[in-house]
């Protein structure tokens, strides 16, 4: 099976596939974000307040080029790394199937609201999720439509599909 690595946009549900992926499949995952507060002991709202979106940035590209030449099976990015050419190059030298979890705003809005964890949800969130998306489908290998299905029936999809 090839290596999965999860994008889409903020709240579309990576944290969620990739658990299932996990405790029904048995596919160990790394979250990057998580990974990123972990090497940087901060919260990423944090990195964003203190030093700016491009700091993230950068350290976003270094936790995914060094873990997806780890040979995780599963990579859940962050909501904005794919728009970035140089991570989406990484993740394909590293054999990595992208797949999309394509989800209408409206549901994610109803997920994600109340959230302050996410420094990029705010006013302008309707006009970045119509720049990203057009960018999400060219870049992925795979493209799920999300809103008609359970989060089973996602996990499930993507195996059949990989
Ligand atoms: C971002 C999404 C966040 C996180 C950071 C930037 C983005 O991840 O990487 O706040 O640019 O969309 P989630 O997609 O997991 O919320």
């Amino acid at each position: 099976m090839k290596k999965i690595a999860l994008c889409g946009f903020m709240g579309c549900g990576k944290s969620t596939i990739a658990r299932l992926l996990k405790s029904k499949y048995s596919l160990e995952y790394v979250d990057t974000d998580e990974y990123v507060e972990k090497q940087a002991d901060m919260k990423i709202s944090d990195i964003f307040k203190n030093f700016g979106e491009e700091c993230f940035r950068d350290k976003e590209y270094d936790a995914i080029s060094t873990l997806s030449s780890e040979n995780i099976p599963v990579l859940s990015l962050g909501g904005g790394a794919v728009m970035k050419e140089r991570n989406v190059k990484k993740l394909k030298e590293n054999g990595y199937t992208i797949v999309f979890l394509n989800t209408s705003l409206e549901t994610i809005k109803e997920r994600v609201k109340n959230d302050p964890s996410r420094p990029l949800f705010d006013n302008n969130v309707n006009e970045l999720y119509k720049k990203r998306m057009p960018i999400y489908s060219s870049v992925c290998d795979i493209n799920i439509d999300c809103d008609s299905k359970s989060a089973d029936e996602v996990a499930d999809e993507i195996i059949k599909m990989v």
